[in-house]
């Protein structure tokens, strides 16, 4: 008997480190799962550990790695799971590849200044990500916005300006896009089962490098 068959959607969240993508996509994978859609979030500071437990933040090491991730991204959704990555991505070609291989997909672009960024970096709770990053930029670290220019997606599904519009208003942005654009195939069994519901984020634990 043939399986039913859905594709996830694939949702990249980029902009420069600082910006609220770890955050807003957190927030926003909390109300979807309320609404009966659950997805899995790729972070890739949290990948990166396994996949380049030494990064050197090399272009070449960049591309392999982003490569990757776009390619993992459109297995897991081809095989009905929705997916958000979150991860910065500088270069739009990463970012292309993966909506190359995707049918549902968008970028959600967390835009804010550079100043903004860098004045987060001390409250940031930033488990996997290094929380002095732009610290690293000054001393001649290559971090993408300071040191390696972001390249800004030309025309994101989603433009959501952090540093104006609060994080809770930029997720349910998100939500509301995800609702409105994408099929959702069957909600989940059982709404509201609270042992798997994503939880809020944990206490800060510092990124060891
Ligand atoms: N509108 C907003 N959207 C997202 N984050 C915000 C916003 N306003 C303030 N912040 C704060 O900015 C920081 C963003 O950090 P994070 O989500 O780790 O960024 P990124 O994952 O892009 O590196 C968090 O400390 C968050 O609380
Ligand atoms: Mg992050």
């Amino acid at each position: 008997m043939a399986m039913p068959r859905r594709e996830g959607w694939v949702l990249w969240f980029t902009g420069i480190p600082g910006s609220g993508k770890t955050t807003i996509a957190r927030a926003a994978q909390r109300m979807l799962w309320d609404r009966g859609v659950t997805c899995k979030i790729l972070e890739l500071d949290e990948l990166r550990r396994l996949i380049t437990p030494e990064p050197r933040y090399t272009e070449e090491e960049r591309d392999i790695v982003y490569r990757a991730l776009a390619v993992l991204a459109s297995l897991l959704s081809e095989n009905g799971s929705n997916v958000m990555v979150d991860a910065t991505a500088h270069r739009r070609r990463w970012r292309d590849l993966a909506r190359s291989r995707v049918n549902q997909f968008a970028e959600v672009y967390t835009r804010c200044s550079l100043d903004v960024a860098r004045g987060r970096e001390k409250g940031r709770q930033a488990e996997h990500s290094p929380p002095d990053i732009y610290a690293q930029a000054a001393q001649g670290a290559q971090v993408p916005g300071a040191t390696v220019p972001y390249e800004e997606p030309r025309r994101p599904e989603l433009l959501l300006d952090t540093g104006r519009a609060p994080s809770v208003e930029c997720a349910k942005r998100v939500v509301n896009y995800v609702l409105q654009n994408f099929d959702q195939g069957r909600p989940r069994q059982k709404p509201g089962q609270p042992q798997n519901r994503p939880q809020p984020h944990p206490g800060r634990r510092r990124h060891r490098r």
